[in-house]
């Protein structure tokens, strides 16, 4: 499964860039506006980072407006992955950016039938918000479970991008469930690397190797 990092933070995507277990980055308008810097420039910096997949979201609500920005966006790096919302306008305007080529990330899914859709429209990554639905007291696992089993049936292509990601169990579920790809906050990344029993593993072999002759 890749591993993404959910963030518009450039020091963050560095830290896990050169431990060399990241595989791309998703923004939304919400981290980016936390960063306090303007949007392009951010995504410039973040692209010279060398990730492979980024996703920039769109801001149009009418598929007009998401059709020039998907393309503008597009044009800024080859890494770029466009995000429109899962609305009808943002199915028609993934429709179109789709033929021509450019790679979208449709967001904000709730519902299986809507990666149905997603897939349908020709999206590369779909991507199901599980946090939130658990925050509804719904579970945000079955939509992923569900969409694994709807895009099997029917060999679709289009990638399951797990989001909305809050913990590492949610990382372990969405792995096991054979998911494509899941993005996550720094935090939830940095837990996936530690473990306090690597720790006292690694403490107690230093200690026992004072005890070696060294010469
Ligand atoms: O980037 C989209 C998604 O991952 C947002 O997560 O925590 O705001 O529900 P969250």
């Amino acid at each position: 499964m890749k591993l993404f990092l959910d963030t518009a933070s450039v020091t963050e995507i560095r830290t896990m860039w050169e431990l060399g277990i990241l595989d791309g980055v998703t923004t939304n308008p919400s981290l980016v506006a936390k960063e306090g810097r303007r949007f392009e420039e951010v995504l410039r910096e973040i692209c010279a980072v060398g990730v492979p997949s980024v996703s920039a979201e769109v801001v149009g609500t009418a598929a007009d407006q998401m059709i020039v920005e998907g393309r503008h966006l597009r044009g800024i790096h080859p890494s770029i992955y466009v995000k429109c919302p899962m609305t009808p306008d943002g199915l028609k305007a993934t429709k179109v950016l789709a033929a021509e080529g450019t790679r979208v990330n449709m967001t904000l899914v709730f519902s299986a039938n809507q990666a149905l859709l997603a897939a349908k429209v020709g999206a590369a990554y779909v991507s199901p918000f599980i946090g939130r639905l658990d925050d509804q007291s719904e579970d945000g696992m079955e939509l992923v479970r569900e969409i694994v089993t709807i895009y099997r049936n029917y060999h679709v292509k289009t990638e399951i991008l797990v989001a909305s990601v809050r913990h590492p169990v949610h990382v372990l579920e969405a792995a096991k469930l054979g998911a494509d790809i899941a993005t996550m906050p720094f935090a939830v990344m940095d837990k996936l690397v530690h473990h306090p029993l690597t720790d006292i593993g690694l403490a107690r072999f230093l200690k026992d190797w004072e005890k070696v002759p060294k010469a």
